[in-house]
């Protein structure tokens, strides 16, 4: 049968990639790309590399999958919901004529598959369409690299931590402590100004950025960093953590 393994690679540092997702890498013959358009070239990049490091003997292909428009208007979750069925049916199709009855493919995950990313979801959808097996490989997500390069734990003892969205916590304000990942407008400044926030942008990465401090002392200057930063990168990759 064929097999699909979906390898986490950590969030941006090759040397995030576990002894596992190394193995899992050397039994690959086709990966699977989805094509995210120019913006994200450095992160396409970044996966190439991590397979010219790790795999010793290149035999393997990139197979690139084009990535179906999701519409603009309407009910989002339905919007959702209807982009990842688009997707569903074009990786059916290309598991199917780009795999061989026991050939391998790939899926490379950014951080760990479980956090905010769709592969999953699809895949399971793509099993209605298609037989195969398929295995999960763990890799370092953006919130390990973010507390370990602000050397500080996750949780408050014994204390619950929120993983969120900037557009939930815009909603529902903090309480206690959230993690906050795919952030386009900076939540943290309708915070009161006492929140205590720890930063991070493109973590693991020769562009690394690291700022904590309480919203008041810092939030400003986060903000500013953040625009400069997109302006010159074209895109950003930030997380924070705050504890109210
Ligand atoms: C679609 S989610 C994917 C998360 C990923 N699966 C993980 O395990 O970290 C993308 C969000 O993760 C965060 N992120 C991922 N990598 C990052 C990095 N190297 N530096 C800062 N934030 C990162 C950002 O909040 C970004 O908006």
């Amino acid at each position: 049968m064929r097999t699909i393994h979906v390898i986490g690679i950590g969030a941006g540092d090759p040397d995030y990639v576990t002894s596992q997702a190394i193995r899992a890498l050397n039994h690959t013959d086709v990966f699977f790309a989805m094509d995210k358009g120019e913006a994200k070239s450095d992160l396409v990049a970044l996966r190439r590399e991590i397979c010219a490091r790790f795999i010793d003997e290149p035999g393997y292909r990139f197979v690139e999958l084009p990535d179906p428009k999701r519409a603009a208007e309407g009910d989002y979750t339905r919007a959702v919901a209807d982009w990842h069925s688009a997707r569903a049916e074009l990786w059916a199709r290309a598991i199917e004529t780009e795999l061989g009855p026991d050939g391998v493919g790939a899926f490379l995950a950014w951080g760990d598959p479980s956090l905010y990313d769709s592969t999953l979801r699809i895949l399971d959808e793509v099993a209605r369409h298609i037989e195969f097996h398929y295995d999960v490989i763990p890799g370092i997500t953006a919130i390990q690299a973010l507390t370990a390069r602000h050397r500080i734990p996750l949780n408050d003892v014994g204390e619950p931590v929120l993983i969120t969205t900037g557009r939930q916590l815009r909603k529902t304000g903090l309480t206690g402590s959230a993690v906050v990942m795919l952030d386009g407008d900076c939540a943290f400044l309708g915070c009161p100004p006492q929140t205590r926030i720890w930063w991070g942008a493109y973590l693991g990465t020769g562009d690394e950025m690291l700022v904590s401090g309480t919203v008041g002392e810092v939030g400003e200057r986060i903000a500013a960093l953040r625009a400069a930063a997109r302006a010159q990168h074209g895109w950003i990759m930030d997380i924070y953590l705050l504890r109210a």
